[in-house]
């Protein structure tokens, strides 16, 4: 029997739904969780993700302040602006679209956004929390399959096998330190898409994550039957038989891997929409916190 669709459209308009309902219970309190973006240059894929985020956040209620800045722009002016972000009290998350232009510095960019409005976990106290399992944000990413895998009980992992084809920090490291939480109690393989004889560690995979951006990486033979299989990629592919003359597929080979796998996230609507939806979860959390701490 081919493997159950993950549907990460379906989860995430459940998601959002309850986030709507969240955000009417601040109202009354006069508190409008709000998410703060800067775009940093004209780059067409950040520049179509900061839409897409801006569209999602005002969609569900959420106030969305995006501030873009040109390509030429010194750090020290993205640094002066985004200090004065962070310190607003009526700005709840924050974040830098990514990559910044070479003149600026990353690290120390990621290092002003307060780990309270860190809703991208990039903070470097937010990676070094999620490690140790202590409460704070993590990445929308791997938050989101976390979040898809609790909501569709494929969530028990203990002691099982999870592969993750990815070890940056956006997917790969965050991944690893939430699915070796104690809670959680998996063991986990990090490895990259040129590792010698990686299909002897995608097939021993109970879960397999991969973001490679590399069409179809995963087949069929990669993987071992039962497995649940995440599917982060985004690859444009030619195909004349689709009205744009290309369509968007995976990094896993959907028709032949769905036959073995026990689930399988499809490509569009899968992964990708639930990494969207949870930072607006993230923003939501971080409004109530702040409300909360307001009252104490
Ligand atoms: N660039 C690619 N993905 C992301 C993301 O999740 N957050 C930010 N800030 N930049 C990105």
């Amino acid at each position: 029997m081919p493997g159950t669709i993950l549907d990460g459209r379906k989860l995430s308009s459940e998601i959002r739904q309850e986030l709507k309902e969240r955000i009417e219970a601040l109202a009354p309190h006069g508190v409008v969780p709000t998410l703060a973006g800067f775009l940093v240059g004209d780059d067409p894929g950040s520049a179509s993700y900061v839409r897409l985020k801006e569209k999602a956040a005002t969609e569900v209620g959420l106030r969305a302040e995006m501030q873009h800045l040109p390509a030429d722009c010194s750090q020290e002016r993205l640094l002066r602006q985004l200090r004065e972000l962070v310190q607003r009290t009526d700005v709840h998350g924050v974040f830098v679209q990514l990559p910044l232009p070479s003149q600026i510095d990353e690290e120390l960019v990621l290092a002003e956004v307060a780990p309270a409005k860190d809703v991208d976990g990039f903070h470097p106290e937010s990676v070094g929390r999620a490690w140790l399992g202590q409460e704070s944000f993590v990445p929308a990413t791997p938050a989101g399959i976390m979040e898809m895998l609790r909501r569709t009980g494929y969530d028990d992992l203990r002691r099982k096998h999870a592969v993750i084809v990815n070890t940056d920090s956006l997917v790969g490291k965050p991944m690893a330190a939430l699915l070796t939480r104690e809670d959680v109690g998996a063991n986990v393989t990090l490895c990259h898409p040129d590792t010698p004889r990686l299909a002897e560690l995608t097939r021993q995979a109970d879960l397999l994550v991969v973001a490679v951006n590399q069409a179809n990486f995963i087949t069929a033979d990669m993987v071992r039957e039962g497995v649940i299989a995440v599917d982060f990629g985004s690859n444009y592919v030619d195909d004349p038989s689709a009205k744009q003359g290309y369509r968007l597929v995976g990094d896993i080979d959907f028709e032949s891997v769905q036959q073995k796998a026990a689930a399988i996230t499809p490509v569009p609507g899968g992964a990708g929409p639930m990494t969207v939806t949870m930072l607006l979860a993230h923003t939501v959390l971080a409004a109530e916190r702040a409300y909360a701490s307001r009252q104490a």
